[in-house]
C-alpha cells in the first residue's frame, strides 16, 4: 500500500514508521490514523519483523490532532463518528513499539508517543498537553497516561496549564527512558528496537504483556498473572536454548519456538 502520511521501512527484524505530514508538524487526522493501523495490523501479522519504531521529523514528533480538521466539528460528529477512537489500536499493538521523539509531542503526538511502550526522546523533545488552551482536554489517554507516568502532581500542571516540558524534565517525571542527542535519536532506537526483535519473540511478548497487566490489576493478581506466564516459557525450545547458551558461554540462537 502507498501512504500519504507516512513513510515506512523494514530494516532486518525492525519495521520503521515515520510520521510524514511535514506541513503540518505531523498532525494527526484520520488518513494517519487509518495508515498508522494499516501498518501495525501488517506488521503484527509479519513473522519477519519483532519490534518497531514509529518517529516524526525533527521539529516534530506530532504537533497533536489536526486542529483545522476539528475545528468545525460539533458533539453529534464526534460521538456518533467516535472521534478517534481507533487510536486504541495502537496501543493494544502486540510487538513493541518504541516512539523515537524528536521536537514537539504535543496533545494527540504525546499521547501516541504515549501509547508506545517507551520512548526515547532527542535532546530537543518538548511534551505537553495543550488541549485546555483549545476549550478542550486530553482525548487519547493524555489524562489517563500522563497521569500513569508522571504521577498526579505534573500530569495537572500539565494538562490544566497546558504548558510543555522539555526532554530533561520528561526524563526526571519518568515519561521518557533515555535522552540522547538529536543526531543520535534514530540510531539509538533503531539499537534499542534491534536488541528487542533478536531476543525469543514469544517471551518479549509476555514480558510486555506482563508490564501493562500491571496497570490494570491488583500487585497479587498481577504477580499472579506474572508467575503464570514466567511458567509457561519453560515450555518454550527458546528458553531451554537461552539458558544452554549461557552455561556454554555463547550467544543463544533463538528460534521463536
Ligand atoms: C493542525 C497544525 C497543528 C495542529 C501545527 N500546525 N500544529 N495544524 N493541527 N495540531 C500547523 C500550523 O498551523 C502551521 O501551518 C504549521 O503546522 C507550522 O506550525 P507553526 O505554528 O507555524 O510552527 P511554530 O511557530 O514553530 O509553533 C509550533 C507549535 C504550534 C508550538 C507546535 O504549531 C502549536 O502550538 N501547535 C498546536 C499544538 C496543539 O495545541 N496541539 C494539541 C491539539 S489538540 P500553517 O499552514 O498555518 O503555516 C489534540 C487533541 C487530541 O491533540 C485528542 C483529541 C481527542
Amino acid at each position: 500500500m502507498d501512504y500519504e502520511t507516512l513513510i515506512v521501512e523494514k530494516r532486518e527484524a525492525v519495521g520503521i514508521v515515520t510520521l510524514n505530514r511535514p506541513q503540518a508538524l505531523n498532525a494527526l487526522n484520520s488518513t494517519l490514523l487509518k495508515e498508522l493501523r494499516h501498518i501495525l495490523t501488517s506488521f503484527s501479522a509479519d513473522d519477519s519483523i519483532g519490534a518497531v519504531v514509529i518517529t516524526g521529523s525533527p521539529k516534530a514528533f506530532a504537533a497533536g490532532a489536526d486542529i483545522k480538521d476539528m475545528q468545525s466539528l460539533d458533539f453529534v460528529d464526534v460521538y456518533l463518528g467516535d472521534f478517534l477512537g481507533g487510536w486504541d489500536e495502537v496501543a493494544a499493538s502486540r510487538k513493541p513499539i518504541i516512539a523515537a521523539v524528536s521536537g514537539f509531542a504535543l496533545g494527540g503526538g504525546c499521547e501516541l508517543a504515549m501509547m508506545c511502550d517507551f520512548i526515547i526522546a532527542s535532546d530537543s523533545a518538548k511534551f505537553g498537553q495543550p488541549e485546555i488552551t483549545l476549550g478542550i482536554i486530553p482525548g487519547m489517554g493524555g489524562s489517563q497516561r500522563l497521569t500513569r507516568a508522571v504521577g498526579k502532581a505534573k500530569a495537572m500542571d500539565l494538562v490544566l496549564t497546558g504548558r510543555m516540558m522539555d526532554a530533561a524534565e520528561a526524563e526526571r517525571a519518568g515519561l521518557v527512558s533515555r535522552i540522547v542527542p538529536q543526531e543520535r535519536l534514530m540510531d539509538e532506537a533503531l539499537e534499542a528496537a534491534s536488541t528487542i526483535a533478536k531476543l525469543s519473540r514469544a517471551s518479549v511478548l509476555m514480558a510486555k504483556e506482563s508490564i501493562n497487566r500491571s496497570f490494570e490489576v491488583s500487585l497479587s493478581e498481577g504477580l499472579r498473572f506474572e508467575r503464570r506466564l514466567f511458567q509457561s516459557l519453560f515450555a518454550t525450545q527458546d528458553q531451554k536454548e537461552g539458558m544452554v547458551a549461557f552455561v556454554e558461554k555463547r550467544k543463544p540462537a533463538f528460534q521463536n519456538r
